[in-house]
């Protein structure tokens, strides 16, 4: 079942991410995305197994996180809940972004198996186990 996030779901979002990526968000910036943007959780038997944090502007979203928990990946939860933020934003917005680590082939794939393709590159965007990482600018226009 897909849904709108509430306070209750901010600490098992970050020990998702904490299971699920080597540089998570901190459970304090999962409590500021509830505030100033929209989060929208997967659960499955009640269980959350994924979630997905967007922002909306004029015109345009912008997907700023997306994980499923690592024991449930590959089994098509992380296309629901991209597919729902793109179907959530039809009629409103004209173009979707998002910003994604280049090494992340996973991640890529998804987005681009759903419609979204590269637009740009920021140099160094993201911290890295050795320095930094660039980040692949992808969208998704409707
Ligand atoms: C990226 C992520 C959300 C995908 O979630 P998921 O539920 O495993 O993805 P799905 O099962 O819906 O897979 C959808 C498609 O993504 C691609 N994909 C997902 N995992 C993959 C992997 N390990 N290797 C290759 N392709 C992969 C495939 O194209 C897949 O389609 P297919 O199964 O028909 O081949 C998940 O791997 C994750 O949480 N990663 C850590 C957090 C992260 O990096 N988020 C992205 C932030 S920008």
């Amino acid at each position: 079942m897909l849904r709108d996030a509430s306070a209750s779901d901010v600490v098992c979002f970050a020990n998702i991410d904490a299971a699920a990526t080597a540089f998570p968000w901190s459970r304090t910036q999962y409590e500021q995305s509830l505030r100033d943007h929209q989060c929208r959780v997967l659960t499955v038997d009640g269980a959350i197994v994924g979630f997905l944090v967007y922002t909306v502007g004029i015109d345009e979203a912008e997907l700023l996180n997306v994980v499923v928990s690592p024991e449930h990946q590959r089994r098509g939860y992380g296309r629901r809940l991209v597919e729902d933020f793109i179907g959530i934003n039809r009629g409103g917005a004209e173009r979707l972004f998002l910003e994604v680590r280049d090494s992340n082939d996973s991640a890529i794939r998804l987005y681009q198996s759903l419609g979204f393709f590269q637009c740009g590159t920021r140099k160094g965007y993201y911290p890295a186990e050795q320095g930094r990482e660039d980040a692949r600018v992808m969208v998704y226009e409707y």
